[in-house]
């Protein structure tokens, strides 16, 4: 063999091994991601999204944009940087409109073409679209790099890979929360004609699911958390539907045998949501949201043995007991109820709910129960 072919064949193994090695860093980042993005909800995958495109990239600007078909307009979802949230953009441009509507490939373009993105002064965009399995449901804008250099084809290629790769997984994660939304209607109109028996009732279960979310907040639970709490929230009371609307409205104070049968309401809650698959964390939340803390409440459960959304459920309930009229009392002041609470941390609630609560409550100086908390 010549030396000149030698020579041509160590240039070969160079660059394949050169290439390997990208492969292999492309599949350990696509492998990453699938774990990080397994199950995230469409606003974490959006954080996910742009926290990996600052990384690999070292841009300046991120956003992501969603389509919104009906009004023909390209609205940012999630965005760092130079960006105006508000912005909304009529894909109307020649470049837009390639990205978008024919799922074309990433486009280095002539900012000075694009006004919307010209006016935010970038130098050079790169436009990722993010393309489902049947449509495209959006796309990514990323500028101007760091270092003030330019982006070159591998920036492109890397964006690509990206955002291709996310997109299945928002728009499986879009589909869930469509889903959700449908389910999360039918369990609100379900609670709305429970609470419609009595006239003490009527958005109580509003009321404790702001409540409750608010709390959960202090506490840092998860998106996912957050949602599992506000099913539980709207459907704790559903075994009062069993009660008789003869003690739900009873004017005098309940004897003991009558307050024996509203007691049980939580374990025939349960009972009613026990046929429906996947939603044991609902149901316990439901089962256990009037056990105390030391252990003297229904069932005898103690301290973390009662799960934590059932913990915070219960000092939600509270606060709205007191703070409202019952048939056989007037409602109490916030101040009143928020004593209670205190006097009864470690006893019947969770002392680091309690706490949550409080820092809740002292950053609020009027509770306004919001309609779409509840998620109506
Ligand atoms: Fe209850």
């Amino acid at each position: 063999m010549s030396d000149w072919e030698t020579d041509r064949l160590k240039e070969d193994l160079r660059l394949t091994i050169k290439e390997l090695s990208k492969t292999y860093e492309e599949l350990s980042l696509l492998y990453r991601l699938t774990e990080q993005f397994s199950g995230a909800t469409v606003d974490e995958l959006c954080g996910m999204l742009i926290d990996e495109i600052k990384k690999q990239l070292n841009v300046e600007t991120i956003a992501v944009m969603f389509y919104d078909k009906s009004s023909d307009l390209l609205f940012t979802k999630k965005a760092i940087g130079r960006w105006n949230s508000e912005l909304n953009i009529t894909p109307q441009s020649e470049f837009l409109w390639k990205v978008l509507k024919k799922g074309k490939s990433s486009t280095i373009c002539d900012v000075s073409t694009v006004s919307d993105l010209n006016r935010l002064g970038f130098k050079s965009v790169i436009l990722s679209p993010l393309i489902g399995k049947k449509k495209t449901i959006g796309l990514i804008i990323v500028s101007d790099k760091k270092d003030g250099n330019e982006f070159f084809a591998g920036d492109v290629k890397l964006l690509n890979t990206i955002s291709s790769f996310t997109a299945i997984f928002i728009e499986n994660a879009l589909l869930t929360e469509e889903i959700q939304e449908f389910y999360l209607g039918t369990i609100r109109s379900f609670v709305k004609a429970l609470e419609a028996r009595s006239l003490w009732t009527a958005g109580h279960t509003e009321r404790v699911t702001h409540y409750a979310l608010a709390i959960g907040r202090q506490l840092g639970l998860s998106e996912k958390e957050l949602e599992r709490l506000r099913i539980c929230s709207l459907l704790h009371d559903v075994g009062k539907i069993a009660i008789p609307d003869s003690l739900l409205n009873k004017m005098d104070k309940l004897d003991e045998k009558e307050w024996e049968e509203v007691r049980r309401h939580p374990l025939i809650g349960a009972e009613i949501l026990s046929g429906l698959s996947g939603f044991y964390e609902v149901i316990d939340c439901v089962r256990y949201h009037h056990e105390h803390f030391d252990g003297t409440g229904l069932l005898g459960l103690k301290g973390e043995e009662i799960p934590l959304l059932a913990r915070v459920l219960a000092v939600a309930d509270a606060f709205d007991a007191i703070t409202y009229d019952r048939p056989y009392r007037m409602r109490r002041p916030k101040s009143f109820a928020i004593e209670e609470i205190k006097r009864y941390s470690g006893r019947q609630f969770d002392p680091q709910v309690v706490k949550a609560f409080l820092n809740w409550i002292e950053s609020s100086d009027n509770i306004v129960v919001s309609n779409s908390e509840a998620g109506t």
